[in-house]
């Protein structure tokens, strides 16, 4: 079986990419673990090195934006895709046509590839809970209706219900599932609106001054980048008879304020890295962050054997942990 993942350069996708290798198998319909032949990475970012040299990866340098990027990719043998390209929230708000062309028109195209081009494939699409926004109750259930407020989640959502309809006529067997904000991302502020949470534990960690641009009592339901894969994986390998004919999941997460972030350092790191951190509110980001939701019960995803992270801490010691091995192994950051 091949497996294709779309933004396999990216924070979320490097990992799944990397966990797909180390297991080498993904259990499919019903009928037990098949061995990954091909692993096909779309995306226009260049490869990671840390799998490039992997006999079984195929990478595809290709911007999923324009019309014939995914049709002579896809065959019979791709039995799981894993669609985690997007321009992200900021870049989205700021470019309109951008978020249109990669997010919206670039999912279509990925399934009308899977529909012409492979054999009902399973499909997990990486939706993300700024598919909420508005006027929400203090607590999201599983029966809180979608009304996005920005152009990405409105993408999101659109991804979504077009995932349901494929999966409904039979063309493919998707599952989307709606990320909280994943920390910690290694690497340089990103232009995603929620870039602050990552940043806010990694700059001081790595010796730099951070101005936050959001309050400290802005509160976020997050997930680190191991539950996200382990749940990407999950939602892959879970029957479609779990999924029902509701083909979405609110993954669940904890929920965590900037302030609670910051003693969490503390106590890790010491007061010398958390006295880094400096509150400067910035209306573009606070804009976009105050419309998200925070505070979830997400019963659905429980009972779907989907899990959250213990505690902030040890989200932070996890990412002090991978920071440290991949420094003294010297390899590419992933
Ligand atoms: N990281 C989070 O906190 C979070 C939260 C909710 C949802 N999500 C969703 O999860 C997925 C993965 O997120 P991530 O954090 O890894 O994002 P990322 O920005 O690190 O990775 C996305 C990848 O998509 C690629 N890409 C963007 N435009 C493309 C195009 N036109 N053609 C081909 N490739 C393109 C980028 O090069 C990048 O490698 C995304 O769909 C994102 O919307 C992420």
């Amino acid at each position: 079986m091949d497996v294709l993942v779309t933004g396999g350069s990216g924070f979320i996708g490097k990992r799944v990419v990397a966990k797909l290798l180390e297991r080498g198998t993904v259990t499919t319909h019903d009928n037990g673990p098949a061995d990954i032949d091909t692993l096909i990475v779309v995306d226009v970012a260049p490869p990671a090195d840390a799998f490039a040299g992997d006999p079984r990866v195929r990478c595809v340098q290709a911007d999923f934006a324009l019309p014939d990027t995914f049709a002579p990719l896809m065959t019979p043998k791709v039995g799981v895709v894993f669609h985690l390209g997007a321009a992200v929230s900021g870049e989205c708000e700021q470019d309109f046509d951008l978020g249109l062309q990669v997010n919206l028109m670039g999912t279509l195209r990925l399934l009308e590839a899977c529909r012409h081009g492979a054999d009902q494939p399973r499909l997990v699409f990486a939706s993300s809970v700024a598919a909420y926004g508005g006027e929400l109750p203090d607590v999201i259930s599983d029966d809180t209706p979608l009304t996005p407020q920005t152009s990405y989640g409105t993408q999101k959502c659109i991804g979504e219900l077009l995932t349901k309809d494929y999966s409904r006529k039979g063309f493919l067997d998707g599952r989307c599932v709606r990320l909280p904000t994943v920390i910690v991302r290694p690497g340089r502020p990103n232009q995603a609106a929620s870039s602050f949470a990552s940043a806010v534990i990694r700059e001081p960690l790595q010796g730099e001054q951070y101005t936050c641009p959001v309050p400290p009592d802005t509160a976020m339901y997050v997930l680190s980048p191991r539950r996200a894969v382990e749940a990407l994986v999950h939602a892959a390998e879970l029957p479609a008879a779990a999924w029902g004919t509701n083909r979405s999941v609110c993954l669940p997460g904890i929920t965590v304020t900037v302030r609670e972030l910051v003693d969490a350092l503390r106590n890790v790191a010491g007061d010398a890295i958390a006295d880094r951190i400096r509150f400067q509110p910035d209306r573009f980001i606070e804009q976009i962050v105050h419309g998200w939701p925070a505070r979830f019960a997400p019963k659905r995803g429980l009972s779907m054997g989907f899990q959250a992270d213990d505690s902030i801490r040890e989200i932070i010691q996890a990412f002090i942990e991978d920071e440290s091995q991949e420094s003294s192994n010297g390899a590419q950051r992933i």
